[in-house]
């Protein structure tokens, strides 16, 4: 496995696939990576024959006061991992590569961005929104592979596949979990032993909520009483628990089957903000 940090010499080794007959998988990251990333790794190489993963902590996501300079990188550790998983190729990009000075072009994902993680983080979805464009225009891949961890981030990701007719097919994987279901982050490394423990408490009470729904319990009910229960559990702040349409992120009241919804919750627990997000009425472990 190589590693190259330049968009030219990421053309090259994807073309050379390309003209060989082979499809290609871009599985974008910010490193310090988990069996969560790996998952992607796995579903891109289930899609195509060679898989590139990115590894870019890319500044414009981030927010003044966010952890942009703590964010961990271990770039050994997680060269062994992805190669271990089956990856091909690392693209590790310099700020100065994806940034170069002049660089004055923005992608903004309007409605989508205006719910959920969008007010507590002005800006985020569009330097989100902005890296992933240029990811996906440096790779040409056949397919990209983002998590449905961050649920929110990967409808914005089609939409704005689909609105700027950019040719590669976005694949979204599972939730990957640790043993007590808090879904894995490489912010959970921020976490105490005493606050892991709250942690965990997340995943029960969506999941809980998800289940009342699912049989009728009308959704603002069991959202207020899901955020004091997370409340009585340890965690420091409420940012939302909301139940919305899976596509669209419009609120629901009551569930309709014909309309797949999911419970989505942002927390504040010590210097780590958890986020996830669980189906309505699918039986747990199945795909949406
Ligand atoms: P990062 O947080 O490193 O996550 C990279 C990818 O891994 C994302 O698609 C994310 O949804 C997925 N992922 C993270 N934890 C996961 C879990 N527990 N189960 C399944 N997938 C998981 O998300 C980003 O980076 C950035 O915003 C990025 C898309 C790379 C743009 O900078």
């Amino acid at each position: 496995m190589e590693t190259v940090s330049t968009v030219a010499a990421l053309r090259t080794r994807v073309r050379a696939w390309r003209g060989a007959g082979e499809r290609i998988a871009l599985v974008p990251t910010m490193g310090a990576l988990h069996a969560g990333h790996l998952s992607l790794v796995v579903l891109g190489r289930a899609h195509a024959e060679r898989v590139v993963a990115s590894i870019f902590v890319n500044p414009s996501q981030f927010g003044a006061g966010e952890d942009l300079a703590a964010y961990p990188r271990d770039d050994a550790r997680d060269a062994a991992m992805l190669e271990q998983a089956g990856c091909d190729l690392i693209f590790a990009p310099g700020r100065a590569e994806m940034y170069p000075p002049g660089f004055a072009t923005g992608v903004r994902v309007a409605g989508l961005t205006d719910c959920l993680c969008g007010p507590a983080r002005p800006g985020h979805f569009e330097g989100v929104a902005q890296v992933v464009t240029k990811l996906l225009n440096q790779a040409g891949a056949d397919f990209a592979v983002f998590g449905e961890k961050d649920w929110q981030q990967l409808a914005v990701i089609r939409r704005l596949a689909r609105d700027l007719d950019i040719p590669t097919e976005i694949l979204g994987g599972p939730v990957v979990r640790e043993a007590d279901g808090l879904a894995m982050s490489s912010r959970n490394r921020y976490l105490d032993p005493a606050q892991r423990a709250v942690a965990g408490g997340l995943n029960k009470a969506i999941f809980a909520a998800a289940g009342r729904i699912a049989r009728g319990a009308p959704a603002a009910a069991e959202m207020a009483a899901a955020a004091a229960a997370l409340r009585a559990a340890g965690f420091d702040e409420i940012d939302y628990v909301e139940c919305r349409e899976a596509d669209s992120l419009a609120p629901v009241g009551t569930f309709d089957a014909a309309r797949p919804a999911r419970v989505f919750a942002a927390v504040q627990l010590g210097r780590a903000r958890l986020i996830d997000n669980v189906p309505v009425g699918v039986p747990v472990g199945m795909a949406p």
